[in-house]
């Protein structure tokens, strides 16, 4: 991920960005905004970097960066600690980042000088983790929903959930359901 992230230094150029992981995909809550615009609606107020975040299982902290600080008002935590992917008895906490981020261009020259972590991989989460010694980075608990496509679970979910709020094939899709003897 850190690799991909650098990958589009020469399009983001020296501004804020924002990074979208397509494999979670997020819902706001009903009616309210998606949460990017949540997280974008933040930047601008303090204009530090974001990572949206969500508490999680204990044991699945290993599938996730898991992030510990401080409450700093609203949805809003401030980071003091981030790991990529902890097992569970050494996780700091049980946020774990859902993927979603706004971030300051500073993080391109971290990244450029990050060694490989965690699955032998250049991993965004370290080059946060050296961000933070330069910069305030808050972790935000967005108002949604996340789901885990990455998992054939959560994209199954994401699926079946989002095909019964879908305008044109929602209804009939609900009566289908109802034929399924399950
Ligand atoms: C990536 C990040 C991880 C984050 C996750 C969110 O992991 O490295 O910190 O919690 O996305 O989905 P990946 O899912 O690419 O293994």
């Amino acid at each position: 991920l850190g690799h991909a992230v650098l990958c589009a230094e020469p399009l983001v150029g020296d501004e804020p960005f924002a990074v979208i992981l397509a494999d979670d995909l997020m819902t706001g809550d009903n009616g309210g905004p998606g949460v990017m615009a949540q997280m974008t609606a933040a930047f601008q107020k303090q204009g530090r970097s974001l990572l949206a975040v969500q508490e999680v299982p204990l044991e699945h902290t290993k599938r996730y960066g898991i992030v510990k600080g401080e409450p700093a008002g609203g949805p809003l935590m401030r980071i003091d600690e981030i790991v990529e992917k902890p097992a569970p008895e050494v996780a700091p906490s049980r946020m774990g980042v859902a993927g979603r981020y706004v971030l300051t261009p500073r993080i391109f020259d971290e990244i450029r000088n990050q060694p490989k972590g965690v699955g032998g991989e250049i991993q965004l989460t370290d080059a946060i983790e050296r961000l933070m010694q330069h910069e305030a980075i808050y972790a935000f608990q967005y108002a949604g929903k996340r789901y885990d496509c990455g998992s054939k679970e959560g994209f199954l979910q994401a699926t079946v959930e989002l095909a019964l709020q879908h305008a044109d094939v929602g209804s009939s899709f609900r009566e289908y359901l109802k034929t399924l003897s399950l």
